[in-house]
């Protein structure tokens, strides 16, 4: 089965996908965080973030690729994202159907705009226009609905007639945000009703919750995993290798989190400056790695207050 690296705003950056990509491995395409239009035009640092995932007229990364994503409200905005992508070489686009932001649920776009069928089918049909000769997919990633589960299925043959490559499932409501119970009757609901090959994404953190999707729902195109693989950079990479989910050693995981971090801190000291900016930056690599380090250095990590101490602290880390 696939394994797809969720977007994730602010974490899953350009270069952490690269160094990702290099140093652990393991997943089938990295979804960019969603580009979105500022003042009528592409954000340009969105668009600036996906620059070097293209090089020399393909994907940089070797047996993975990047897929940009959008987030609209109307059809306008979604041409003018899909041309700039489409413009930069990229043959595959995800659109956003379930970003929970209040900021951008009032503003219609995400989960704001599973309720509008009508908005929905006016961009199926311009997918359905720039697909037409075979130059770029598009894919879906949603909720349930922002509301209510009733919104995914009122949409479902809407999505079920566009010309998708898949839709990735993400079985929460918008008003739940990133916490709750996952709707796991609606999500058996969709998987069976749904047209296009389905990825499921939702709270998956273990190598065995990715094998009892897999056997559990057989029709299944992949699993995307965001948080998860953010704690364990590992866990596709050990999905991948081996029937009986051998886990590396601690010690190797601890290594390869280590190199990982030099890439990303290097990255940040030559692109911000001062020791806050820097720090702010770099901190979010640590944010949910917590399960994966030990805890008293990463207590230290999370205190830092100067590049100093900041560097004292990883240093311990190596060290244990
Ligand atoms: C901080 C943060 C930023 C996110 N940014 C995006 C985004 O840009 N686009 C998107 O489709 N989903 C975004 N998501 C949602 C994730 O891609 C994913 O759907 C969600 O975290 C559930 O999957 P998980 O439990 O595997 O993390 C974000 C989630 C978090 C926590």
């Amino acid at each position: 089965m696939q394994v797809l690296f969720a977007p994730l705003q602010g974490y899953t950056t350009g270069i952490y996908r690269k160094a990702h990509a290099e140093i652990f491995g393991g997943v089938d395409a990295y979804y960019a965080p969603f580009l979105r239009v500022e003042n009528g035009r592409p954000r340009e640092k969105d668009l600036r973030d996906i620059e070097g995932d293209f090089e020399s007229g393909r994907n940089f990364i070797v047996g993975a690729k990047t897929v940009p994503q959008i987030i609209a409200n109307s059809v306008d905005e979604f041409k003018v994202l899909a041309d700039a992508i489409v413009q930069k070489g990229f043959t595959e686009i995800d659109f956003n159907m379930g970003c929970p932001f209040p900021m951008q649920v009032s503003r219609h776009r995400g989960a704001g705009l599973l309720s509008d069928t009508q908005t929905v089918k006016a961009i199926m049909d311009e997918i359905a226009r720039l697909t037409a000769n075979g130059s770029v997919k598009f894919s879906v990633k949603m909720r349930l609905g922002q509301d209510s589960p009733d919104e995914a299925f009122a949409l479902l043959p809407i999505l079920n007639d566009a010309p998708l490559a898949h839709i990735t499932l993400h079985p929460r409501l918008g008003k739940q945000q990133y916490k709750g119970a996952i709707d796991f009757t609606a999500f058996v609901r969709f998987y069976e009703e749904c047209r296009h090959p389905l990825v499921y994404n939702g709270d998956i953190t273990t190598v065995g919750q990715i094998r009892k999707m897999e056997s559990g729902y057989p029709k299944l195109a992949g699993i995307m995993i965001g948080r998860g693989l953010l704690a364990r950079p590992s866990l596709a990479a050990e999905y991948k290798a081996a029937a009986d989910a051998v886990s590396i050693s601690e010690r190797d995981l601890l290594g390869k989190i280590l190199t990982m971090h030099g890439r990303l801190y290097e990255h940040a000291r030559s692109t911000y400056q001062g020791d806050s900016q820097i720090l702010s930056h770099i901190k979010s690599f640590w944010e949910y790695l917590e399960p994966s380090i030990p805890k008293k250095a990463f207590k230290k990590i999370k205190k830092a207050g100067n590049l100093g101490e900041y560097d004292a602290a990883v240093q311990s880390l190596d060290m244990e």
